[in-house]
């Protein structure tokens, strides 16, 4: 039986562990709210973590942002007050610039290219500098599905369309950016704050995947989607790596084996629910436009603007290149 089945259904791992009364039981901090794919990643580590470990250690989901705001729950892993986090890999670039090469717009053009990027030597690579710059260690990796844009105004299908909207964006240079590339001045605000904002209408709109927007009850707050394919979300399960320095060699090697089945869950479970939860979302009333053009122009905008703002940031063109032509493709243009 996958993980993902097994969580799925809930049963069949509680059934076989009884966890311990000495377990240890550690704190996970999730972004989102319960239905998307962090929880999913979350409850499948958790389950493979006591099989792994026979019920000797276990953890704790607390979800929409109980632990802090995505970014805040780096610190606090780097500082070894929380144990572990899952967030969308955007909110872990201000501290290790490195991935923001994964946050660069139309780098990733569908789940295939995630997982062989975060999977491959590009993701050791990755994980390898998030200790060094961060003091955080990604363990697993989440997928979520590209985001699309939301709001509460009108459909949006040119870059002439989006014009005079609020776009609320994440903390992000790369991901403001972006915006800024399609002629916006987006508002950056902290994940925790985005839903009041969104119903209070401070802003108008924002951008995330058909499972987080789900997760996160925005339908509630938006009716327009557009089905933008510029950013693919990876969702990194992070552990505080002084937390990861003080297991036994055996522990270890469990955690890492946990985060992994975990990645496998969660690549499971985006592509048995993104279309399910995209078709619930237009039952609730949402409203789906497809870009203009196949998106050419909001491509070609931000291509064209943000990649080579961020050579320096990222470590060089070279690492852009390194990623681009893992994927096959061509180099980016000089
Ligand atoms: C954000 O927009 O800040 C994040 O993508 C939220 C998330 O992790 O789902």
């Amino acid at each position: 039986m996958s993980y993902m089945t097994r969580f799925l259904t809930g049963t069949a791992l509680t059934l076989a562990l009884a966890v311990p009364a000495a377990a240890k039981e550690y704190r996970i901090a999730v972004g989102d709210g319960a239905g998307g794919s962090q929880e999913a990643l979350g409850k499948a580590f958790v389950a493979a973590l006591e099989e792994q470990t026979g019920g000797e250690m276990t953890g704790k989901l607390f979800l929409n942002g109980q632990l802090g705001d995505e970014q805040d729950t780096v610190t606090a892993a780097a500082t070894g007050t929380l144990d572990f986090s899952i967030l969308a890999i955007n909110n872990i670039t201000p501290f290790s610039p490195s991935v923001g090469t994964l946050t660069l717009p139309y780098v990733i053009l569908s789940q295939d290219d995630a997982e062989k990027i975060t999977q491959g030597e590009v993701g050791q690579q990755m994980i390898d500098q998030t200790i060094e710059d961060a003091g955080v260690r990604i363990i697993g990796w989440g997928y979520s599905g590209f985001r699309v844009l939301s709001n509460s105004k009108r459909p949006v299908s040119t870059v002439a369309d989006l014009q005079g909207l609020v776009i609320r964006v994440p903390k992000n240079e790369i991901m403001i950016e972006t915006y800024k590339s399609w002629g916006l001045n987006p508002t950056p605000m902290a994940w925790g704050e985005t839903f009041a904002a969104l119903q209070q209408k401070v802003v108008d709109g924002q951008d995330n995947p058909y499972l987080t927007i789900y997760a996160m009850k925005f339908d509630e707050v938006q009716k327009y989607i557009t089905d933008l394919r510029y950013l693919f979300s990876i969702e990194p399960l992070i552990v505080s790596e002084a937390l990861f320095e003080s297991l036994s060699e055996d522990q270890q090697q469990q955690v890492l084996a946990a985060g992994k089945a975990a990645t496998q869950a969660s690549s499971e479970f985006l592509r048995s629910e993104e279309s399910k939860i995209r078709d619930e979302l237009v039952s609730r009333g949402m409203e789906i436009t497809q870009p203009a053009d196949d998106e050419k122009e909001f491509r070609d905008l931000a291509t064209a603007a943000v990649w080579p703002q961020f050579y320096d940031q990222i470590g060089g063109k070279e690492v852009l290149d390194n990623v681009l032509t893992s994927l096959g493709r061509e180099p980016a243009p000089q």
